[in-house]
């Protein structure tokens, strides 16, 4: 029989510690519900117009909500200012934060699009649903995600649309999967200009479809892992993370094809998560990102050392980490 091994027993501070701490971690869902709820409610724009601080009854009364809901409410924030979502000026007056600037809706502050839809998609039912099913995937011997175990479909599927547009709009963004800098192959000693860059946005038909043509960008309808259209440059921002790895050498391959050589100036660029464990509190962001992508997609996020065997494989020379922005990480991908 194998030797027990040696149960060191806690301190009585410590096990009061650990007791807050386990309820810490068994409810911090209900601070992604809270998060969810202001959102819906619309409380970081309303304290916006309400001049960039709003007392709780001014909250009340602009969101039209029962006045009997005040002192939930009042909880509800009290947990959320805890989070770093508002902060409290005075007793039951609250302002935005850093992270509710982001969440302000109809709003456009310096061009910062509103992350509002990362936080409902994040945060919807059929996600949530399928995080709850990780125990009884990871008994099955299944290959495609929790996600797809559960609800028999990809996140990217079609049917999303109607099953629940928050995961729609958020996994079939209108922004660019593949934007081509396709300007005619230049010296690569001359600086870009603004005026002779020409972009073309590759995506799948169903999403260029709904985009109204604007004269300035060039929309492709495709499918990226089939072909990437001649460019310059191809930028390739937070869509690899939702691919294995195999997935992401094929993508890569395509991009690789549609560039010129590294001599005539040709590159890819990569915008994506970036796993770091010197990146302070951010890195808890990226190993949360990780598991998210595991319970929702086949992809994962990635560390120095596993981008740099992807970029390998895919057949390029070389890359270049230009920069650290928070979780994310900029390369230059060289053919
Ligand atoms: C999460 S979004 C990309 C994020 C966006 N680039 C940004 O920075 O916010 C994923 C994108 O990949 C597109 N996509 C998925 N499969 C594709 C394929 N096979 N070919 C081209 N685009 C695809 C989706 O339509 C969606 O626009």
């Amino acid at each position: 029989m194998a030797a027990q091994a040696q149960l060191t027993v806690p301190t009585d501070a410590e096990l009061l510690q650990a007791q807050a701490d386990l309820w810490r971690h068994s409810l911090y869902y209900m601070t992604s519900m809270a998060f969810q709820c202001a959102v819906k409610l619309g409380i970081p724009t309303t304290i916006h117009r309400l001049g960039g601080t709003a007392s709780l009854p001014d909250l009340v009364t602009a969101l039209s909500l029962p006045p009997a809901k005040l002192p939930y409410l009042r909880r509800i924030m009290r947990l959320l200012a805890t989070s770093g979502v508002f902060a409290t000026t005075d007793v039951d007056v609250y302002r935005l934060t850093p992270i509710s600037f982001l969440l302000l809706d109809g709003i456009d502050v310096d061009g910062h699009p509103s992350q509002t839809t990362v936080v409902l998609a994040a945060t919807a039912r059929h996600c949530v649903e399928a995080a709850l099913g990780l125990t009884d995937w990871f008994r099955k011997d299944v290959a495609g995600s929790p996600f797809e175990d559960l609800h028999g479909v990809t996140l990217f599927d079609g049917s999303m649309a109607e099953a629940e547009p928050e995961i729609d709009a958020v996994a079939w963004t209108p922004s660019p999967t593949a934007a081509a800098a396709t300007a005619p192959p230049r010296d690569p000693s001359s600086r870009p200009s603004r005026t002779s860059i020409k972009c073309t946005v590759l995506d799948l038909p169903r999403v260029i479809d709904a985009i109204p043509a604007d004269g300035v960008v060039n929309y492709v309808a495709g499918d990226m892992f089939n072909l990437v259209p001649p460019a310059q440059a191809v930028l390739v921002k937070l869509v690899l993370h939702h691919w294995s790895d195999e997935d992401c050498v094929k993508i890569l391959a395509q991009c690789k094809k549609a560039i010129p050589s590294r001599e005539e100036g040709g590159k890819v660029i990569v915008i994506d998560i970036l796993v770091d464990p010197s990146s302070g509190p951010t890195h808890e962001a990226e190993l949360l990102v990780d598991v998210a992508m595991m319970i929702l997609t086949n992809g994962r996020q990635r560390d120095e050392s596993d981008w740099a065997e992807i970029f390998t494989k895919a057949g390029f020379s070389g890359y270049n980490i230009v920069k650290k922005l928070g979780a994310r990480g900029v390369f230059e991908v060289y053919p």
